[in-house]
């Protein structure tokens, strides 16, 4: 049981090596229809800016970034890191999207720079 969690928490919980890196193409396949609709429960608009916590392979991150002024994200896994900012690599390039290795007890960003903040 314990091996169980454990591959569970390198996949997705806290991505890790080759199997952290499977598991972030999964959930860029599996999770997007929820990434949408919490989008869509956010009401967000044009101007606002969105703080994504524990965003994985940034799906959500690609979808938000058309629409709005500013797109950050905070995840602790390398692996997930790499995958969104090269999934969002042309906004990461231009700085519209912002995205940082880190956790949610320790955020990387100043105190009220989001309007909206999202973790799923
Ligand atoms: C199940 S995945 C979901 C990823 C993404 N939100 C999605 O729906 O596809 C959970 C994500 O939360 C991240 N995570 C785990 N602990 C975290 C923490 N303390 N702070 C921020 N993110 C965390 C993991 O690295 C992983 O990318």
């Amino acid at each position: 049981m314990r091996l169980v969690e454990n591959i569970l928490l390198r996949t997705f919980g806290r991505p890790r090596g080759i199997i952290g890196r499977l598991g972030g193409i999964i959930m860029a396949r599996m999770n997007d229809a929820c990434g949408a609709w919490t989008i869509e429960l956010l009401e967000i608009k044009s101007n606002e800016s969105v703080l994504e916590v524990g965003f994985g392979p940034g799906v959500a991150i690609q979808r938000l970034a058309p629409f709005v002024g500013h797109v950050a994200g905070v995840d602790p896994s390398s692996v997930m890191v790499a995958q969104a900012r090269a999934r969002n690599a042309d906004k990461v390039e231009t700085g519209d999207v912002e995205l940082r290795r880190g956790s949610a007890g320790s955020l990387p960003f100043s105190d009220n720079s989001f309007d909206k903040v999202m973790a799923r």
